[in-house]
């Protein structure tokens, strides 16, 4: 069994970190503009001219089960649909706020399509859920607001009530835990209290007694027992949420030591949100090597897709999850209930260790395909059998010594050398499967 003990979560965890591998799926009226999901901060963009974006979205091409399908070919178990970002508006029925997707010419819930689809394929559901709302009447303008550069920017502040906005949050939440079955995952996003350069004297960040953040997870505790919460409301839950760098290690609890759940969030291209003319799409090499990486340091990935205000998957994220799909159609034993290896075992150059959670089996991701053969210490006396993971093909070694013209290499007991082919098989990260004794 696995060495590794973790900090206790409150919510249950054991399905996640058997799993590994989700979707997280920005989308909203900033799909519209296609610059970005912070459009409406980044431009600045007078309430006028974004009302336009809520006159015209019309998703008449989306359909959830395609969604769904695409994820769970790729191998995503569970997926994080936005159900309102910072920009305030909200993909569901909300009962407390007109600007939702049912009154534009949309008019339907696509939560709901969303939870009905991916539940029916067998992915976890979760939600995430801004703090953020640049719409809402209530929530103070502050640096990272639309209306922040406003000649009137104080004075549109007069008289909007913070705790009013921290119980329209909770009246959704509730909404959002009670009426769409049971939920797996809530994501808040984000707590900026600490004071900035960029705060006017009227302005200030916003954290957990803004949020009234106890309260607020009290209460999705009490309506989704199991659920698992991140961090982002600033008190820690079950899950640290590393965004867009990729950890070397496993993460550990800043004051305790501990090792955390944590789940890395990263995007195809350099946006969450569908940004039409942004080009800094991921190599297929770099998405799969992000997913094992992840996995080998103990933690979870979470891919963006950002949908197209027309509702379907932009040809780019499309292809993107296809390379998902084709390596883990034949490698997935290698992430799902695998974790980081037993710090008996160090990765070679170039190469990703994890390890089945039983201990039984080693997973050894060949990043950089070695020539001939690949010298792995440690391992001598422990494995039993070792294949290509993709084809099942055998791969033979030898122990203490490279036999091949090896004389002036020192004996060394521990040492194992794997025997490879020449050319390296048609995978984009090679995995060898080795059963330990
Ligand atoms: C950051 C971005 C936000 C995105 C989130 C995803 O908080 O501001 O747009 O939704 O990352 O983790």
């Amino acid at each position: 069994m696995s060495s590794y003990i973790t900090r206790k979560t409150p919510g249950n965890t054991a399905w996640f970190t058997h799993d590994r591998f989700g979707m997280f799926i920005h989308w909203g009226l900033y799909a519209m503009p296609a610059r970005h999901e912070w459009v409406k901060n980044h431009e600045c963009i007078p309430e006028a001219q974004y009302d336009k974006y809520f006159r015209y979205f019309n998703p008449d091409l989306f359909d959830a089960r395609e969604w769904a399908r695409q994820a769970k070919a790729a191998g995503m178990r569970y997926a994080v649909l936005t159900t309102k970002h910072h920009e305030g508006f909200c993909m569901f029925d909300s009962a407390y706020t007109d600007y939702k997707c049912t009154n534009t010419p949309a008019g339907r819930d696509l939560v709901r399509e969303y939870v009905d689809a991916f539940r029916a394929e067998g992915l976890h559901i979760g939600f995430y859920y801004s703090l953020i709302d640049w719409h809402h009447p209530d929530f103070p303008i502050d640096r990272l607001h639309p209306r922040r550069r406003d000649p009137d920017a104080e004075q549109q502040n007069k008289g909007r009530d913070m705790r009013r906005y921290a119980e329209y949050m909770r009246n959704q939440v509730t909404e959002l835990l009670t009426n769409y079955g049971k939920i797996d995952v809530l994501w808040f996003d984000f707590s900026y209290s600490q004071p900035d350069a960029a705060d006017l004297p009227w302005m200030k960040g916003k954290g957990k007694d803004d949020w009234e953040s106890e309260k607020l997870i009290a209460l999705a505790r009490s309506l989704q027992p199991e659920i698992m919460i991140d961090n982002r409301a600033e008190i820690d839950q079950d899950l640290w949420t590393p965004e867009q760098w990729q950890p070397t290690e496993w993460l550990r609890h800043k004051e305790t030591g501990e090792l955390v759940t944590w789940e890395a969030c990263q995007t195809f291209s350099g946006s969450w949100g569908y940004y039409r003319d942004e080009s800094t799409w991921k190599s297929p090499e770099m998405l799969i090597r992000m997913l094992v990486n992840t996995v080998s340091c103990g933690g979870n990935l979470l891919m963006n897709v950002g949908p197209t205000a027309r509702g379907y998957f932009d040809d780019r994220a499309q292809a993107a999850l296809k390379v998902y799909a084709d390596w883990m159609h034949f490698n997935s034993r290698s992430i799902y209930g695998c974790t980081q290896a037993e710090p008996e075992f160090h990765a070679p150059q170039d190469c990703r260790l994890t390890q089945s959670t039983d201990g039984k089996r080693l997973y050894i991701h060949l990043f950089a395909y070695p020539f001939a053969h690949l010298q792995f210490h440690g391992l001598a006396g422990k494995i039993d059998y070792a294949q290509f993971l993709h084809d099942a093909s055998e791969i033979r070694f030898t122990e203490g010594h490279m036999a091949h013209f090896g004389d002036n290499l020192p004996e060394s007991s521990d040492l194992v050398v794997f025997e490879l082919p020449a050319i390296k098989p048609p995978s984009l990260v090679p995995v060898i499967e080795v059963f330990l004794k």
